[in-house]
């Protein structure tokens, strides 16, 4: 159905109060997310709980707590998978593991780290190139309720043929079941690889720096953001890094046209791996 540009205009202002709502009572902040997925994601709120409009989601956010919660899950989406995009992680074994054999101490920060997939598929690729022992990883995501899943590393067994896949494209060299254990629809992910994870709620619009990292995932996070908050998280993920550290992003992100562009080079522009200038 065709909108009139004035119900357009009074949308927009809706949402943008409703985010501002979120933002006082709750401290999160959408304000700058892009417009078309938030508009997205409210909408689909709306249709599903039949509300009249934006403002009297409002209203319902602000004196309920779990349609709030409700409502952070939609705007937050969690779609991940074991070594997503397998080219990228055989490239990080290709460039980037070289450079980290030569460190007595690893440091490893995955941002936006969703429910722990990606994470766990770091842990493996470090095992596999015998650093995992002198490594740290932090995974962090604002999402409470996927970082307690994130912790537990149960998986459902139906996704373990597609994770299979894309671990021996990524370059796995053992079979992929050593590294769980079987218990009925489900697999669990080994406890020495959670061992190696520190797991803790960090929001990337509002939260500061994790300091001297050797690597940063952050992939698949950005392309909710718009540009003026991209660049702010870029520079966060600069300041966090040790000189030489190395940011990986996901397919669709990308430095280019940053405000951190000249600051870091390109070490493999398809799998959008890039190294911080020292
Ligand atoms: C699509 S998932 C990507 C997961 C994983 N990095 C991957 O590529 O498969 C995006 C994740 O970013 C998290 N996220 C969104 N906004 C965030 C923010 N402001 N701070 C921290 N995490 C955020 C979401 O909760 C979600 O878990």
């Amino acid at each position: 159905m065709n909108q009139e540009p004035e119900q357009i205009e009074n949308e927009r202002l809706e949402i943008k109060l409703l985010l501002e709502a979120i933002y006082l009572k709750y401290g999160y902040d959408f304000r700058n997310y892009a417009c078309a997925h938030t508009k997205r994601r409210l909408e689909h709120r709306l249709n599903v709980d039949s509300m009249e409009n934006y403002s009297a989601m409002q209203h319902r956010l602000i004196h309920d707590e779990a349609f709030f919660n409700t409502l952070l899950l939609d705007l937050s989406i969690n779609v991940t998978e074991m070594f997503r995009d397998p080219w990228v992680y055989s490239k990080v074994r290709e460039l980037v593991v070289p450079h980290l054999k030569t460190y007595p101490f690893i440091k490893i920060w995955h941002a936006g780290c969703s429910a722990g997939q990606e994470v766990y598929s770091m842990g493996i690729l470090l095992e596999e190139e015998g650093i995992k022992e002198r490594s740290q990883i932090y995974a962090t995501d604002f999402n409470e309720l996927i970082l307690q899943k994130a912790k537990q590393g149960i998986y459902p067994m139906d996704v373990i043929r597609e994770y299979t896949a894309n671990y021996q494209k990524s370059g796995g060299k053992q079979s992929f079941s050593d590294y769980y254990t079987a218990d009925y629809d489900n697999v669990v992910i080994k406890q020495s690889l959670k061992d190696k994870v520190l797991f803790s709620s960090h929001n990337l619009v509002t939260d500061g720096v994790f300091g001297e990292m050797n690597l940063i995932f952050c992939r698949n996070v950005l392309i909710y953001f718009d540009r003026e908050l991209q660049n702010r998280v870029f520079n966060l993920f600069y300041e966090s890094l040790c000189p030489g550290g190395f940011l990986c992003l996901g397919s669709k992100e990308s430095l280019r046209f940053s405000s951190v562009a000249d600051k870091f080079e390109v070490v493999s522009g398809r799998e959008k791996i890039y190294r911080k200038k020292r």
